[in-house]
């Protein structure tokens, strides 16, 4: 089911509250850093691990905490998919469908989820205790197929392991605690692509679905860039990594 059926109804926790107790450890995080917007990604983590999401009311927090525009928070936040920008289910399940998974199961272990669930990929659950997504390589090869489940581990998936895991969730006995939930989730976590787009990213998978095997927009924008009859000019610049490729393009001595 897609969120827009269950609606946007999201009802907002009190957020002054939330506001109030996190205040003290935003303080914190931002004494640690000599410029005040490198707290920044600590201070989403800090709200979405008190809200089970980064609402608006965190995002515009954020900005005003930091001295930001709230536009710089909101591109920061919508960047990394381990944001969520509408609220989630209690338990985040991310089976992995990287290759050493694939060939090991993965296929039949994330058939079994959707089958169980109801649901499919980026899609939560009725009931909004689970949200489902499919993701690339978690870096744990050596026992796959495998998970996370709200950013913790579990290997070895089996049916079985799933069916047994799923029961304990549904009676909030599993071991990995249920994140918080401050507002109702809807079918899905998608936030709508922005209408406009620049150029370079028009055709370019949303944030919210990176694509993953077979995904062409990277080599659609390769092609698009191969034929745009505008070539590319580099301005001069203080960011490393765009000067020293201009310099490797040029022929001039490379990174150092
Ligand atoms: S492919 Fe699944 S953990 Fe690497």
């Amino acid at each position: 089911m897609i969120g827009a059926e269950r609606g946007d109804a999201h009802e907002a926790a009190p957020f002054a509250g939330v506001l109030a107790r996190l205040q003290p450890e935003c303080v914190r995080l931002i004494a640690q850093y000599e410029e005040s917007r490198s707290a920044l990604l600590p201070i989403l983590h800090l709200f979405q691990s008190a809200e089970g999401w980064v609402s608006p009311a965190a995002i515009a927090a954020c900005a005003q905490m930091l001295d930001l525009p709230v536009s710089v928070v909101e591109s920061t936040a919508s960047f990394y998919t381990l944001f969520f920008r509408r609220p989630v289910g209690k338990y985040m399940l991310q089976p992995c469908r990287g290759l050493a998974c694939i060939i090991n199961g993965a296929e039949d272990a994330m058939a079994h989820f959707r089958e169980r669930l109801g649901v499919g990929h980026l899609e939560t659950t009725a009931d909004g205790v689970f949200s489902y997504e499919e993701v690339e390589c978690l870096a744990a090869c050596d026992r796959v197929p495998c998970m996370q489940v709200n950013l913790e581990f579990v290997y070895d998936l089996t049916p079985e392991k799933i069916d047994a895991m799923l029961a304990e969730m549904r009676a909030g006995t599993y071991v990995v605690a249920p994140a918080p939930q401050t507002a109702t989730p809807g079918g899905d976590w998608h936030v709508a692509p922005e209408a406009k787009k620049s150029p370079g990213a028009r055709g370019v998978s949303n944030p919210d679905d990176p694509g993953g095997i077979g995904d062409r927009s990277g080599w659609d924008m390769l092609r698009r860039l191969e034929t745009d009859p505008h070539p590319i000019v580099v301005r001069p610049t203080k960011e490393r990594l765009i000067a020293d490729g201009a310099a490797l393009l040029s022929g001039e001595t490379g990174p150092q």
